[in-house]
């Protein structure tokens, strides 16, 4: 696998960037969730959520990582705002840890956690940047869990509690919020694969929780609406294409059965108020009268994190398809993960001519296992190649008719990449986990360099 730590080839490859054809109101910023930078898990009164379990569970994170420490962003928040300003970010994504706010996702709420995200917010705000708060980004209260968790109905009106107890806190100086990050990996992967917290494989499970989520979805779209008049709402959905892996016409049927619960479920009824035919006969067992309407939802925007195409392969289980990895025929980043700005172009496209929503694109970024050169940096030329190319691919769906608005990095910081814990590096700034010192990469100057370039265009 490719260190980028090394990889002083592809530096060459995208010296200086210059500034893309794109509208002037287009955004520029970087995104990260709770769990994977806050560390401080224990503290403050925090309740544990349900990847504190999991990630104790043998087997579960490489290396036995967790997210007690992670970049203790937590504390050194003021640090990171400071670098997101150096870097010229005009929107910062992150998550609120719903335990942190709520430790048994109901009932009492916990006045230090909530004053953290003050903290945050206005010095997001004295900094020019943007707050855009996502209420769930998986780290689910471990008492909710307990309670059934996504696969208890009645968790979507516990969600919506909480999503009124955050408008009411931060809807004086947060416009934008997001209800969801990634229903489908959150729900595929914890209940339908058991490879994310909680750790379920079972189709029927999977497609309840899916279910919930999408409900719990509708009924904070409506709290958060009424609740704070000018928000802009929207959720954020990974997209990406679902390709067999070879040409028996069984991977095939494979690939759009994974379409269906990757790429459909979740969108299709909250934007379109349908179910994807593949799957409503799984669906319908957890449905009540007047759910479809309570899931459809207005909502503002479209949130699309994009990383590269999936495959599928058949399998007997009750899914019907198994994960695939990538063919080897084409550039890999770092984690190998395929490289394809034409199919994020192409999603691009396809996103807009769907759902018909200002699009912004959440997460894009590149994973690699770093680590510092002997200069003490990282020059991670794999990293602005990627970047150089997505976000020509951003040029390329728009000179096509796309509706885009902005487009936000994974990740700022290096961080707690879920099952892979800290050996998969995203960030724009390189994390020394013992130290806590932060490295800008080479790519957070390309970026900066970008950034600066197209507001000077923009201003042109
Ligand atoms: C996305 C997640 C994000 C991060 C990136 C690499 O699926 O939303 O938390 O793990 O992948």
């Amino acid at each position: 696998m490719e260190s980028a730590g090394t990889d002083t080839e592809a530096v060459t490859v995208a010296p200086v960037p210059s500034a893309l054809a794109l509208p002037a109101s287009f955004k520029w910023g970087v995104s990260t969730a709770a769990y994977q930078i806050e560390g401080a898990a224990a503290e403050d009164g925090r309740g544990p959520s349900i990847w504190d379990l999991f990630s104790r569970q043998k087997g579960r994170v490489v290396n036995g990582d967790t997210g007690d420490v992670a970049c203790d962003h937590y504390h050194l928040y003021r640090e990171d705002v400071a670098l997101m300003r150096r870097l010229g970010a005009q929107v910062y994504r992150f998550s609120v840890a719903w335990p942190r706010v709520l430790p048994r996702g109901r009932g009492r709420t916990n006045s230090p956690g909530l004053d953290f995200y003050d903290r945050l917010i206005d010095e997001l705000l004295e900094s020019g940047i943007e707050p855009w708060l996502c209420l769930y980004h998986w780290d689910l209260p471990q008492a909710l869990d307990d309670l059934g968790g996504w696969q208890n109905r009645d968790i979507a009106f516990w969600f919506a509690d909480y999503a009124a107890l955050i408008a009411r806190r931060y809807g004086d100086r947060v416009r934008h919020f997001a209800t969801f990050n990634e229903p489908n990996v959150c729900t595929l992967f914890g209940y339908g694969m058991g490879w994310n917290a909680p750790g379920i494989a079972d189709r029927r499970s999977f497609l309840q929780a899916s279910h919930h989520v999408n409900l719990a979805h509708g009924e904070a779209v409506r709290t958060l609406r009424t609740l704070v008049s000018d928000a802009q709402l929207g959720a954020i959905y990974n997209r990406q294409v679902c390709l067999p892996v070879s040409a028996a016409p069984e991977d095939a049927v494979a690939a759009n059965l994974l379409d269906a619960c990757w790429n459909r479920l979740y969108a299709d009824p909250q934007c379109l108020a349908e179910y994807p035919p593949e799957l409503v006969d799984g669906v319908e067992e957890f449905m009540h009268a007047g759910d479809m309407a309570r899931i459809a939802q207005p909502i503002d925007w479209f949130g699309l994190n994009h990383y590269c195409p999936i495959y599928a392969r058949a399998d007997q289980g009750p899914l019907g398809f198994a994960w695939a990895d990538a063919p080897r025929d084409r550039p890999v980043t770092g984690v190998g993960w395929r490289i394809d700005p034409d199919a994020f172009r192409d999603e691009l496209i396809g996103t807009h001519k769907r759902y018909r929503l200002p699009i912004y694109i959440t997460e894009n970024g590149y994973g690699a296992n770093e680590t510092l050169d002997e200069a003490g940096g990282v020059n991670d030329g794999g990293r602005i190649a990627y970047l150089a190319a997505y976000t020509h691919a951003l040029e390329e769906a728009v000179a096509a008719g796309a509706d885009l608005r902005g487009y936000y990095v994974w990740s700022i910081l290096d961080n707690f990449e879920w099952g892979s814990g800290y050996a998969n590096r995203f960030g724009l700034v390189y994390v020394d986990y013992p130290t806590q010192k932060r490295v800008p990469k080479a790519s957070f100057d390309w970026f900066a360099r970008l950034i600066q370039a197209q507001r000077q265009r923009d201003r042109a």
